[in-house]
């Protein structure tokens, strides 16, 4: 593990105020008042939550016992009755909300849709009914393999409204990780699309769904159902493949919401940590749909009129949690978009937010520095007067992106929030509250009410003010994981164990470094261990490395995050080969085409060193601290007495 040194921390001292008009208007309005509110949160944590999940959620019967903490697993609202699909979609229907807008949808060659509540409503109990008809019920799983289209939303829904949890898979993932996701989480039916749009080109979606389910290559998935958005021919196989066209035909728009327990099972959704293969993340029902909704509600300060923008893809947690439960748990009007900025349509996302007079507007640090490099001049040639309140997501923001951001696309007169937060979490942790915390460029601020978070060493003592740690929290929260699917022990270890309990203290080990500086705003740092952040998409090292050993040219391979000004980070792969292979240009795109297909282009390395040897200590273990420093074009700093061979350092420093 990465010890967090106070060198790699950002110093910002520029405190931005919410406007007088801001904060008194914002849900929460006041530094005092936030400040109270986190006080009496942190002084009954149940009470706290227990209240607002009454006045805020619908139930079918209300729990017994607000949480019940067996560390580290937690239960929130044991035996509370509740559907997140009745609290996003069935009680608008008797507000005035029924026709108003719930998701409105832009695609990327310019076609769009609009569907109200009520139209929600309709397309999901069909979708829903569409699924038991094929034969999934309560606690099957389901895959979905999507395009940004409303139907990813939709699947999403129908299958909470029938307790079948979902797990949704990025449509940028390979047809192998689609494979081992839907084997490890044993899926009974596929949800997918002919293709998707990326960029100008079609994602040929439904092929990798037939390659990832060749040869039985995933024998619990019994059938697969399709949805038409690009038109391209895709082969269908008899009894196995249906159209979702078709199978809509004359079904019953009637489907009640399944009365769900509060602790079932809403979805898996897999992410990647420093050891073997990507973790099944699983979240639950009550507990979830609360923080998701909360934290809607206050950090983007919705308002009944507003459109709101989260530019992620529905296959992050991003998407599930701020794209759709969240805002519609509110009866908001989300927004989403098939396309990314690309050389071919530098300003569509300004198109976007002048088009619809977007309000609210959620992205990640990778796309404002992607934007900044593509120029002012797009975003000042259009209208984004309609914007009140600013996002980001994902990675640690430069300040220079913060200014850039607050300065050409809010005009100076919108609040950022900063929100720092995990799959894991389930929702944002440490954020401002925009019309209650002031910004500081490149914090994410102070914790959410109820969420005890805190920087400590490796004994769980505070550190000082201003000095780097690893950032945890000591307390559960309702949207918390609540284990790696199938695999209590993992569980445990990857983030209750770094720190050990003490006095009936647990701490939850988010794998990042931090610090807090004497105003009592977090500067989180990034990973302390082997996760790298390419353009804000999470990956293993490890992962990685498995993919390029599964080549037959490759004998050993170490891969390293190194600096990179646009994504974060670029993935470097030193590489030895097996005897009678030879380093070539060829070979050198051969081993990162062979990563695309084992993970996805997202895991594309940028570089292959090719190296006789790695550096190594006596023990055996690659030493990736002299990697990652070779990799940045940095002096190997600190200490290498343990290295078993000094020539190979030099020697893979000449080739540098
Ligand atoms: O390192 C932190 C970084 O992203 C990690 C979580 O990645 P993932 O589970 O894919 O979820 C991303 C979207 C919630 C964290 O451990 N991270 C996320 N947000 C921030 C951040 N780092 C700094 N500042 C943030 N605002």
């Amino acid at each position: 593990m990465t010890v967090p040194t106070i060198e790699s921390i950002l110093h910002e001292n520029r405190l931005f105020h919410p406007t007088a008009e801001f904060a008194q208007q914002a849900q929460i309005k006041s530094l005092q008042d936030y400040e109270q509110l986190y006080e009496r949160a942190k002084a009954n944590p149940e009470a706290f939550w227990a209240e607002l999940a009454e006045q805020e959620l619908h139930w079918f019967q209300k729990w017994d016992k607000v949480l019940d903490w067996q560390p580290p697993f937690a239960k929130w609202f044991v035996d509370g009755k509740i559907n997140i699909s009745y609290n996003c979609i069935d009680r608008h229907l008797t507000t005035w909300r029924r026709n108003k807008a719930a998701l409105i949808w832009e695609g990327e060659p310019g076609d769009s849709r609009t569907l109200t509540y009520a139209q929600l409503h309709r397309e999901v109990c069909q979708f829903a009914n569409v699924l038991k008809q094929l034969g999934v019920q309560k606690g099957d799983v389901v895959g979905i393999y999507m395009p940004m289209i409303p139907e990813a939303a939709i699947a999403m829904l129908a299958c909470a409204r029938i307790g079948a949890p979902h797990t949704v898979v990025f449509g940028g993932f390979s047809a192998e990780a689609l494979r081992d996701r839907l084997n490890d989480g044993q899926a009974k039916l596929v949800v997918t699309a002919d293709g998707g749009w990326r960029k100008d080109a079609i994602v040929p979606l439904k092929d990798q769904v037939d390659k990832a389910l060749e040869d039985n290559g995933a024998p619990t998935v019994e059938n697969v159902l399709v949805v038409q958005r690009t038109q391209q021919r895709v082969s269908m196989e008899p009894g196995r493949d249906h159209w979702w066209h078709d199978l809509r035909q004359g079904i019953s728009s009637d489907c009640p919401a399944e009365p769900m327990d509060s602790e079932d099972m809403l979805f898996i959704l897999y992410t990647s940590g420093s050891t073997g293969k990507p973790k099944g993340v699983v979240h639950t029902t009550g507990g979830y749909n609360l923080y998701t909704h909360m934290t809607t509600k206050w950090i983007f300060d919705l308002r009944d009129t507003d459109v709101y923008w989260c530019t992620a893809d529905v296959g992050w947690i991003t998407g599930h949690s701020y794209i759709v439960y969240g805002p519609l748990s509110n009866g908001a009007t989300t927004l989403m978009y098939e396309g990314a900025p690309r050389a071919s349509n530098p300003g569509c996302f300004w198109d976007v937010i002048e088009k619809y007079g977007v309000n609210i507007f959620y992205t990640a640090p990778t796309a404002i520095r992607a934007f900044i490099k593509m120029g002012e001049h797009h975003p000042r040639s259009r209208d984004l007067s309609s914007l009140r309140l600013l996002g980001t997501v994902g990675e640690p923001i430069n300040p220079e992106a913060w200014m850039w951001y607050y300065r050409v696309i809010g005009g100076e007169r919108c609040p950022i929030v900063d929100t720092w937060w995990q799959t894991e979490t389930g929702g944002i942790m440490i954020t401002p509250l925009p019309g209650a915390i002031p910004t500081k460029p490149g914090s994410a601020t102070r914790p959410f009410p109820g969420i005890l978070a805190d920087v400590v060493d490796l004994e769980g003592n505070p550190v000082p003010d201003n000095e780097g740690g690893y950032l945890v929290v000591r307390y559960p929260w309702p949207s918390m994981m609540r284990t790696v699917y199938g695999d209590d022990d993992r569980f445990r270890r990857t983030y209750w164990e770094h720190i050990p309990p003490r006095d009936g203290q647990y701490f939850y080990f988010a794998g990042d470094g931090a610090r807090r500086d004497e105003d009592g705003y977090f500067w989180v740092m990034g990973r302390v261990d082997d996760v790298i952040s390419v353009s804000g998409h999470r990956l293993g090292t490890m992962e990685i490395e498995s993919a390029l050993v599964s080549h037959p040219a490759v004998a050993e391979a170490a891969v390293v995050g190194k600096p990179d000004e646009l994504r974060g980070e670029e993935i470097v792969a030193f590489v030895t080969l097996e005897g009678h292979y030879t380093p070539s240009e060829e070979l050198d795109k051969a081993l990162k085409q062979h990563v695309v297909q084992e993970i996805g282009a997202l895991a594309r390395p940028g570089q292959i060193r090719f190296s006789d040897a790695l550096p190594k200590t006596r023990s055996g273990k690659i030493m990736r601290r002299l990697l990652r420093s070779l990799a940045a074009g940095q002096d190997v700093v600190g200490d290498t007495s343990t290295l078993e061979d000094r020539s190979v350092l030099d020697k893979l420093r000449e080739e540098a």
